[in-house]
């Protein structure tokens, strides 16, 4: 088009209607560029006239006529602009509710797993909302009130030692147990009550295969009237099996806890032998799973209640404990680091 304008008869009086002419057939914004340089460009018969001018005279009509037909050609430009837009609105519609692998050029996003720590968390949640249970939120700081005293813990318990608990403050801890939230919900209701809470503990423990300073816990409560320990056995045993498999059985072993009395240690039978013994369960057959109890009057009068009125058993457990039981990992480490060749694998 530059040699085809260049070469163009120069007649000044013709011209902007050359470049209408020469416009009409531009559809695209290309063609419109290519008119656009034939007669405004540098080796422009108009440029190139511009150049040459001596007078004031001729110079001032050459400008309006340049004027004239940059105006032109920006309308022209306008509307292919406006019209190709409008053919593109048309053409490439996007419909977002395909999913992202059908877009084709688009790739699925790579999706990840459920971290084997969240799997048990829900699957135990799953397990207590289908017996009925409430599940309710705890607090990660908590008072040395509610942490220790509320539950019976002496004052001399190593437990309160700054070398066993993280302080944050004189009275103020990041919890050690989810225990404190039995506090909480006696204190804001009345029985019935059939609750689990789950969240993080936090212990000033030195990192090594079986400990980390971060873990969580799921605990339950239940108080009622006519609470017994065959409720509590009949429970665990319920749900150890739906974690665990039919087959397990549960067995308690007597031991202390400051906030139930009396206070056991529930054993299922190892998943991994099947209780013939091996080194999961230090060939005894049987597997530690947390701590557990009838509800210790104490914790009634402290809430203000008649210990005579109702009774209960609580229990706490690892998850992280649980979910190494159940994908045989031998350590709690590999919870924490983040390795995505461990996570992937759940
Ligand atoms: N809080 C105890 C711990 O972290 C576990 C526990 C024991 C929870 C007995 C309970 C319970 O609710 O009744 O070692």
């Amino acid at each position: 088009m530059d040699t085809v304008a260049a070469s163009m008869d120069w007649d000044p009086s013709t011209y902007e209607r050359d470049v209408r002419t020469a416009l009409a057939s531009a559809a695209t914004s290309d063609e419109v560029e290519s008119v656009s340089v034939s007669f405004l460009g540098r080796k422009s018969p108009l440029k190139q006239a511009l150049r040459n001018v001596r007078d004031r005279e001729s110079g001032m009509q050459l400008n309006a006529l340049r004027e004239a037909v940059e105006a032109v050609v920006a309308e022209k430009r306008g509307e292919v602009d406006a019209a190709e837009l409008e053919r593109r609105l048309a053409t490439e519609k996007v419909d977002v509710t395909l999913p992202a692998g059908l877009l084709g050029p688009v790739r699925a996003r790579p999706r990840g797993t459920l971290h084997p720590s969240t799997q048990v968390r829900r699957d135990v949640e799953d397990i207590f909302l289908g017996l009925g249970y409430e599940i309710v939120d705890g607090r990660e700081v908590e008072t040395t009130r509610y942490n220790f005293d509320a539950l019976g813990f002496p004052p001399w318990h190593p437990s309160r030692s700054p070398r066993a608990t993280l302080y944050l403050g004189e009275q103020t801890v990041l919890r050690t147990e989810t225990s404190p939230a039995q506090i909480h919900k006696m204190e804001s209701t009345r029985p019935p009550i059939y609750m689990i809470s789950i969240g993080r503990v936090y212990r000033r423990d030195t990192i090594d295969a079986t400990h980390f300073p971060i873990f969580h816990q799921f605990e339950g409560l239940v108080i009622d009237k006519g609470i017994t320990m065959a409720d509590l056995k009949g429970t665990l045993l319920y749900v150890m099996r739906r974690l665990y498999g039919d087959e397990r059985e549960v067995r308690f072993r007597t031991h202390y806890f400051p906030f139930t009395e009396p206070s056991m240690e529930p054993d299922v039978s190892c998943p991994i032998c099947d209780g013939a013994g091996c080194p999961t369960c230090k060939h005894s057959g049987w597997i530690e799973m947390g701590g557990s109890g009838m509800v210790d009057p104490y914790l009634y009068e402290f809430v203000g209640w008649d210990p005579g009125e109702y009774t209960g058993f609580a229990f706490g457990m690892g998850i992280e404990r649980t979910a190494q039981l159940r994908h045989g990992i031998p350590g709690i480490r590999p919870f924490w680091e983040d390795d995505l060749r461990f996570l992937r694998q759940f």
